[in-house]
C-alpha cells in the first residue's frame, strides 16, 4: 500500500528543522507532499512562488518527496492527494496547544485523514522560519540552520 503524507506549512523560509521533519516521515510514509500554503493572513517575506521554489530546491534529488502550493483548505488538499495522514513537527510543549487545536479540527473536517506528528531533533527544538527571518535581515549567519539553496534568497 502506497501511504502518502501532507506535510503542510508556510515555508517562509523552508528551515533544516523543516528537513528533518520530512525526513523522519518518510521513514512512516512512502511518499510526502510539501503543501506550501499562501497564507495571506501571515503577511509572508517569501512569495508563493519563492516559498515553493525553495521547498522544490531542496528536495531535487528526492523523487519521493513532492512540493505544491495551496490557498485552499488543507483537508481539501490532503483529498485531492489521496493522502492517509497529515504530518506536523513538534518542537516543544508550546507548540501543543496549536497543533492540538488544528488536528482535532481537521478531523472533524475529515475523519479518515490522521495528523501524526514527529518530534525534531533536538539540535533544531529552537529553530523557526520567524528567527531565521529576523537574524538574517538583521546580518546574523543562519546558514547552519537552512538548507544550502535557501541563502542566496535570503541574502536578495
Ligand atoms: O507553518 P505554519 O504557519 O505553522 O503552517 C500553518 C498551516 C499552513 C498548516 C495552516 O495555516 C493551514 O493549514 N492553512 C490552510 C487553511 C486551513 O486548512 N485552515 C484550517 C486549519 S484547522
Amino acid at each position: 500500500m502506497n501511504r502518502t503524507a501532507i506535510y503542510p506549512g508556510t515555508f517562509d523560509p523552508i528551515t533544516l528543522g523543516h528537513v528533518d521533519v520530512v525526513r523522519r516521515g518518510l521513514k512512516v510514509f512512502d511518499r510526502v507532499v510539501i503543501g506550501v500554503a499562501e497564507n495571506p493572513n501571515k503577511k509572508p517575506m517569501f512569495d508563493l512562488d519563492t516559498r515553493l521554489a525553495m521547498v522544490r530546491q531542496t528536495f531535487v534529488a528526492d523523487d519521493r518527496i513532492e512540493a505544491v502550493a495551496f490557498s485552499g483548505l488543507l483537508i481539501d488538499l490532503a483529498r485531492q492527494q489521496k493522502a492517509n495522514a497529515i504530518l506536523r513537527g513538534l518542537r516543544a510543549a508550546s507548540d501543543f496547544e496549536y497543533e492540538f487545536q488544528m488536528a482535532t479540527m481537521n478531523r472533524r473536517l475529515e475523519e479518515k485523514i490522521e495528523t501524526v506528528f514527529v518530534m525534531a531533533r533536538e539540535d533544531y527544538t529552537f529553530v523557526s522560519s520567524r528567527f531565521i527571518r529576523e537574524i538574517s535581515s538583521m546580518g546574523g549567519d543562519v546558514s547552519e540552520l537552512v538548507p544550502q539553496v535557501v541563502m542566496p534568497f535570503l541574502k536578495r
